[in-house]
């Protein structure tokens, strides 16, 4: 899957409003995701950067730079190490991708319409996708 020009341009156009509302974006999405699935509190116990900390501002930079694949991958590798080290699963993806846009809408109040909303939705399943099959030849590697 690609993400269609239109996406990436509405993705593009939420960067500035998350990054004024970065800090607030994260506690909220922290929040939902902790109280909705406390199953993913462990994973964050040993936390030992404070780089997820800037999840959207992650996500953004990188679906704004999907048709720059130098920089994707050298994201991706980073993310992927740092999710296996932490034993990030598929199953998780789903969780954050929920507590994230939840709270971009909660924060981001009407500037989030409808159509910018779907667009995050396409993009995060773009790199989760790039992610957890990354993660799986990592965690393949293991055994
Ligand atoms: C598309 C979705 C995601 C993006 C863009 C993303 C992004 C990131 C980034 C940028 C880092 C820091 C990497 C580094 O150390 O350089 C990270 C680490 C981490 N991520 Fe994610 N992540 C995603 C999904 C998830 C999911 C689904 C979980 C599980 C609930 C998760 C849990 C973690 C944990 C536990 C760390 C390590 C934190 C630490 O050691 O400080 N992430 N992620």
């Amino acid at each position: 899957m690609n993400l269609t020009p239109q996406s990436i341009q509405s993705i593009k156009e939420t960067v500035p409003l998350i990054r004024a509302q970065a800090e607030n974006v994260t506690t909220r999405m922290y929040e939902i995701l902790f109280t909705k699935y406390p199953q993913t509190k462990p994973l964050f116990a040993n936390a030992t950067s404070d780089q997820h900390k800037k999840l959207a501002g992650a996500i953004a930079a990188f679906a704004g730079n999907v048709d720059n694949l130098p920089m994707l991958s050298a994201a991706v590798e980073k993310m992927a190490t740092a999710h296996v080290a932490t034993e990030v699963k598929p199953d998780h993806y789903p969780m954050v991708a929920d507590a994230l846009i939840t709270a971009m809408g909660d924060v981001l109040g009407d500037a989030f319409t409808d159509e910018r909303k779907s667009a995050w939705i396409e993009g995060y399943t773009f790199l989760a996708g790039i992610l957890i099959q990354r993660e799986r030849q990592l965690y393949a590697q293991q055994n």
